[in-house]
C-alpha cells in the first residue's frame, strides 16, 4: 500500500481492557491482542488503532492519562508494544494509537505539582485555574457543564483543605482537568509525545476531542437553552465558546508538520464534532488532519432520505478540501448498530437506550448496515466484535458500571460500558476464551458464547463470513477502492442504490433495502449479501427489507 493507504483503509478498533486477554487477570493487554492479529490480518483489515493504552488510573476507561510515555502495567510495556507494531507491520497492519491533548489524569505529574502549589503559580499556569464567582468566589467562574454531568468546575482547596476561592476546569471527569492549550509548554510535550511514539514506528494517532483544546478568551458563560441540565452529549456544540474555537486549528498544523517529517508520513483521525460542514471541513485541511470521524453518520437513523442526505453531506463536505470520507457505525461510546437499530423509528435517536427492542428485526439490519458502510468509497471503522454482530448489554448490574458519567448522573447516562464487553473468542463457559483464567472485567451474557469467534468460524452464515467476504472484495475490486460513487435511480424510496465505477472487472453496485417491501435491483452476480438466499434471476435480484447486497454491475 502506498503512503495514502489511509484514504481506503479499514480501520478496526481495539478497547485494549476488551479485547483480548494474555496474562489471566481478567483485563485485556498488548501481549493479548498480538496474539489475535493474525485473525485481524485475516479478517481483512488495513490497521488497527488502539484506545489508550497508557499508565493511567482508569477513571474513564484509560482516557484519564497518567503518563503519555509509559504503558499501562496492566496492559505491558512500551517494548511489548514496540514488538505489538513489528508484528502487526509484518502482517501488513498499520497502528494506529489514541492520544488524549484535551486534559490529563489528576495523578499526572503536572496536575499533582499544581496541587502542591497556590494559583497562580507557574505549575497551575498548564492548566485553567480561575477565579471564582459570588461571595467568597464560592461559585463556578462560570456556567460550564461537564460532557459527564454537573459542572465542569471544582474547587481548588488549599493544604488544610479550604477552598482558595479558584477552580479548575474539566470538560469531562473531575479527575480529568483540561489543558492550557495557550501554554507553549502543554504545545512542545505532546509534539515531543509525538515523536516519542512515531519514532517507534506507530503510524498515526487517532485524536481525542480535538475540538476542545482552545477556550474562549475571558471564559464566558454558554447561556445554555433552558432545559439542558448536562453537556452529557457532544453532540450539542453549536456557538459553544469551549469547542471548535479558531485557534485549535494551529495545534493541528504543528502536529501537522511533526507527522510529515517522517517516512511515510505519519497520520491522524480526529474525533471532531462540529457545528457545520463548512466548520468540520475546516479540520480536513491539506496542512491539518487527515481524517475525521463521522458522526452524522453513525448517527443516522433508519431511514433512507437521512441516510442518503448524510452519505451525500459527507463526501461534499470532505471534498470541499480533498479529503477522503469516512464511515463508522460503532465505538467504545455508543449502542452496538444491531442494538440500536432493534429500537423502533420513532426510538432511533442514537442516544435512546430504552433495548432491547425487536432484536431479530436490529440483527437482520445490523448486517444490513455493516455491508453497506464497508460499500461506501472513503476509509471505514469497524469497532471490535462489530464483525460478530454483537449486541448491546443493556442489562449490566449498576454495581459493575464503570462509565464515570454514570455516577456524575445518577444513571441518567453513562452506560458505555455495555459496547465495552470483552470479546467471545470462543464459547467455553466461563469467560468465552477472552483470557486463559476465565475471567472478565465485565460480566459475560449467556448468550455471548454463540456469537464467538470460534462458534462463528464454522458457519459460513455469521456476521463474521459477511464481513471476511466484503473486505476481501475490498481489496480484490479496483471499483471499491475508487474515490467517487453515483446513485441510481430506484421507484421506492426507501431503496438505497449506488454504484462504484470499475474498471476491467466493472462496476460495483450496493443496495440496501429500508423499507418494508421487497424490492428488484439491477445487477448480474451476487457478491455479497447480508442474508442468505439472495440470487440472481433475470439481471437482478429480489431485495428482502432490512438487506444490503453487493453486485457486479
Ligand atoms: C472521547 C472518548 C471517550 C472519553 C472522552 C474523554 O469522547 O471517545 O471515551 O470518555 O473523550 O476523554
Amino acid at each position: 500500500m502506498t503512503a495514502n493507504w489511509w484514504r481506503t483503509a479499514v480501520i478496526y478498533q481495539i478497547y485494549p481492557k476488551s479485547f483480548a486477554d494474555a496474562s489471566g487477570d481478567g483485563i485485556g493487554d498488548i501481549a493479548g491482542i498480538r496474539t489475535r492479529l493474525a485473525y485481524l490480518a485475516d479478517l481483512g483489515v488495513d490497521a488497527i488503532w488502539v484506545s489508550p493504552w497508557y499508565r493511567s488510573p482508569d477513571r474513564d476507561g484509560g482516557y484519564d492519562v497518567e503518563d503519555f510515555r509509559q504503558i499501562d502495567p496492566r496492559f505491558g510495556d512500551v517494548a511489548e508494544v514496540e514488538a505489538l507494531i513489528r508484528d502487526a507491520h509484518t502482517l501488513g497492519l498499520r497502528v494506529i494509537a489514541d492520544i488524549v491533548p484535551n486534559h490529563v489524569s489528576d495523578q499526572h505529574p503536572w496536575f499533582r505539582a499544581a496541587l502542591a502549589t497556590a494559583p497562580g503559580s507557574a505549575e497551575w499556569s498548564l492548566f485553567h485555574a480561575v477565579a471564582g464567582r459570588g461571595v467568597g468566589r464560592a461559585e463556578p467562574p462560570n456556567d460550564w457543564l461537564s460532557v459527564f454531568g454537573g459542572s465542569a468546575w471544582d474547587p481548588i482547596l488549599d493544604a488544610a483543605g479550604q477552598p482558595t476561592g479558584f477552580w479548575y476546569l474539566h470538560l469531562f471527569d473531575a479527575t480529568q482537568p483540561d489543558l492550557n492549550w495557550e501554554h507553549p509548554a502543554v504545545r512542545a510535550e505532546f509534539e515531543d509525545i509525538l515523536r516519542f511514539w512515531f519514532d517507534r514506528g506507530l503510524d498515526g494517532f487517532r485524536i481525542d476531542v480535538a475540538t476542545s483544546l482552545i477556550k474562549a478568551p475571558g471564559y464566558p458563560d454558554e447561556h445554555r437553552a433552558a432545559g439542558v441540565e448536562a453537556g452529557l452529549s457532544l453532540e450539542v456544540v453549536e456557538g459553544q465558546p469551549q469547542w471548535n474555537r479558531p485557534g485549535v486549528h494551529d495545534i493541528w498544523r504543528a502536529w501537522r508538520r511533526v507527522a510529515d517529517q517522517y517516512n511515510p508520513p505519519r497520520v491522524f483521525v480526529g474525533e471532531v464534532w462540529a457545528d457545520s460542514p463548512a466548520g468540520l471541513a475546516a479540520y480536513l485541511r491539506p496542512d491539518e488532519l487527515h481524517t475525521v470521524f463521522n458522526f452524522d453518520y453513525m448517527m443516522c437513523p433508519w431511514d433512507a432520505d437521512r441516510l442518503r442526505a448524510v452519505v451525500d453531506a459527507s463526501l461534499s463536505t470532505a471534498g470541499l478540501v480533498g479529503a477522503p470520507a469516512t464511515w463508522v457505525l460503532e465505538s467504545h461510546d455508543k449502542p452496538r448498530v444491531r442494538s440500536r437499530f432493534a429500537l423502533d423509528a420513532a426510538g432511533m435517536d442514537i442516544n435512546d437506550r430504552s433495548g432491547p427492542g425487536d432484536d431479530a428485526l436490529g440483527v437482520l439490519r445490523g448486517r444490513a448496515a455493516t455491508l453497506f458502510m464497508l460499500g461506501l468509497p472513503g476509509s471505514a471503522y469497524l469497532y471490535q466484535g462489530q464483525e460478530l454482530g454483537l449486541r448491546e448489554v443493556w442489562e449490566l448490574a449498576a454495581g459493575v458500571r464503570q462509565d464515570p458519567a454514570f455516577a456524575r448522573t445518577h444513571g441518567a447516562d453513562g452506560l458505555r460500558d455495555g459496547c465495552r464487553v470483552p470479546i467471545p473468542w470462543t464459547d467455553e463457559e466461563p469467560g468465552c476464551g477472552f483470557g486463559p483464567a476465565g475471567m472478565s472485567w465485565l460480566p459475560m451474557p449467556s448468550d455471548w458464547g454463540a456469537m464467538s469467534v470460534a462458534r462463528q468460524e464454522r458457519s459460513a452464515a455469521g456476521v463474521l463470513a459477511l464481513v471476511r467476504r466484503a473486505l476481501r472484495l475490498r481489496r480484490s475490486e479496483a471499483a471499491l477502492r475508487s474515490a467517487a460513487m453515483t446513485w441510481v435511480a430506484h421507484e421506492d424510496p426507501a431503496v438505497l442504490v449506488l454504484r462504484r465505477a470499475g474498471i476491467g472487472a466493472g462496476d460495483i453496485v450496493v443496495a440496501m433495502n429500508l423499507g418494508a417491501a421487497p424490492a428488484r435491483v439491477e445487477g448480474s452476480e451476487v457478491l455479497a449479501a447480508s442474508t442468505a438466499g439472495i440470487r440472481t434471476a433475470d439481471g437482478g435480484v429480489l431485495l428482502p427489507p432490512n438487506t444490503a447486497v453487493w453486485l457486479r454491475g
